[in-house]
């Protein structure tokens, strides 16, 4: 039950309507908006520190025309980033801007999130890079907590979809010259959603775009800043157009290794070994990424995180997408020029067994070894 007290809204423990649901078509879930009960706010002083946040009723959030966020795509207060992040190897500095993760409803009736500390610190790393002050993990991880256990009767039930829980850092301070912006705002809201494909769990049919790239050396494309998002719209309206899922790109020095697909990362399976691109400065550093690779080194399988060129799409078994939004999705074919090569996909694939043991232990179906499971 949220009370309000103090002028602020506050979590204050169950009785029995909170487990009622909300009214939601639970069978036709995509991933769209249904507008939830409450979203998560903090905003930062001028010292770049994040004061006490709170819980309000959801609903539009009000900027000045000058916002930072709307005119250059952000934005720093007095504040050293490099503080919080030195104990981070070079090749993931320049990388973080709003996050992605979800909540789950296990069989048993308890209340799941997944991994928030890595999304805490790629926001932390992103923040770097955008010179945008940023919360604390302990911030971050309390206020997708909050929110998540405020909208619970929107977290759908197993297995019919999840809370999709978007953190946002933008810079909401109004200025005109290019600078990092005088004020920074932190919003947590979330969304009950289902597939993120309209393909649903069939798959994917990529094709590997030529002309437009994702991201540049020395760009942003390392970190969830939200300028890696609109420049590949018309990459995917073309695509999809021609009836394909989405596309997968090129590195755009050299038009000759692969990076990831628009909304998420893409992995080869050729016997026992699994290759992905390494995360050198163009690769989002996904959380499903990290957490697929250290369950197939855990499951006998050799994890090679490495230049990958084109040209051997031609030859894997297998191919798939991971990502937050996407899951682990199957690819059942890429078409690369004037060639289109089909996969193996299916209930004995590499895949759906990596699948089935990331599932397990977010729906809590899978002891969770590992201590990536929070519960709420
Ligand atoms: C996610 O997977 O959480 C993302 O942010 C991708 C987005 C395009 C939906």
């Amino acid at each position: 039950t949220l009370i309000e007290a103090f002028g602020f809204l506050l979590f204050v423990g169950g009785d029995s309507s909170e487990d009622e649901y909300a009214k939601v078509d639970w069978d036709n879930l995509g991933f769209g908006i249904t507008p939830v009960d409450y979203m998560y706010t903090m905003k930062c002083s001028s010292d770049g520190k994040f004061e006490q946040g709170q819980l309000a009723p959801y609903g539009n959030v009000h900027l000045s025309p000058s916002a930072a966020v709307l005119n250059y795509g952000q934005a720093s207060c007095n504040f050293n980033p490099f503080s919080i992040i030195e104990n981070f190897p070079d090749c993931v500095r320049y990388f973080g801007l709003y996050e992605g993760t979800k909540a789950y409803r296990t069989e048993d009736g308890r209340l799941l999130l997944f991994r928030l500390d890595q999304n805490a610190t790629r926001m932390k790393m992103g923040a770097d890079r955008l010179c945008m002050a940023c919360p604390s993990s302990y911030q971050f991880i309390d206020a997708v907590k909050q929110t998540a256990l405020a909208n619970k009767r929107w977290i759908p039930p197993r297995g019919k979809g999840t809370l999709y829980i978007r953190p946002l850092l933008i810079g909401s301070g109004a200025i005109l010259g290019l600078a990092p912006a005088p004020e920074y705002t932190f919003l947590v809201y979330a969304s009950p959603v289902g597939n993120y494909f309209k393909e649903g769990l069939k798959p994917l049919n990529l094709c590997v775009e030529e002309e437009f790239h994702r991201a540049t050396r020395g760009g942003a494309g390392g970190v969830k800043s939200i300028t890696n998002y609109a420049p590949v719209l018309k990459a995917m309206a073309r695509a999809k157009s021609r009836g394909f899922s989405d596309v997968l790109y090129l590195d755009s020095a050299n038009k000759k290794n692969l990076e990831e697909v628009s909304s998420c990362n893409i992995f080869l399976v050729k016997g026992n070994i699994i290759s992905t691109p390494a995360t050198s400065g163009t690769i989002l550093q996904g959380v499903t990424r990290r957490s697929i690779i250290e369950i197939a080194l855990d499951h006998g399988y050799q994890v090679e995180e490495r230049a990958i060129p084109v040209d051997e799409l031609m030859d894997a078994d297998e191919v798939f997408c991971t990502g937050t939004a996407v899951g682990v999705a199957p690819v059942g074919s890429i078409t690369y020029q004037d060639r289109r090569v089909e996969y193996n996909v299916g209930e004995e694939s590499v895949s759906q067994k990596l699948y089935s043991i990331l599932e397990g232990i977010k729906t809590g179906v899978i002891e969770d070894k590992k201590g990536w499971t929070i519960k709420i």
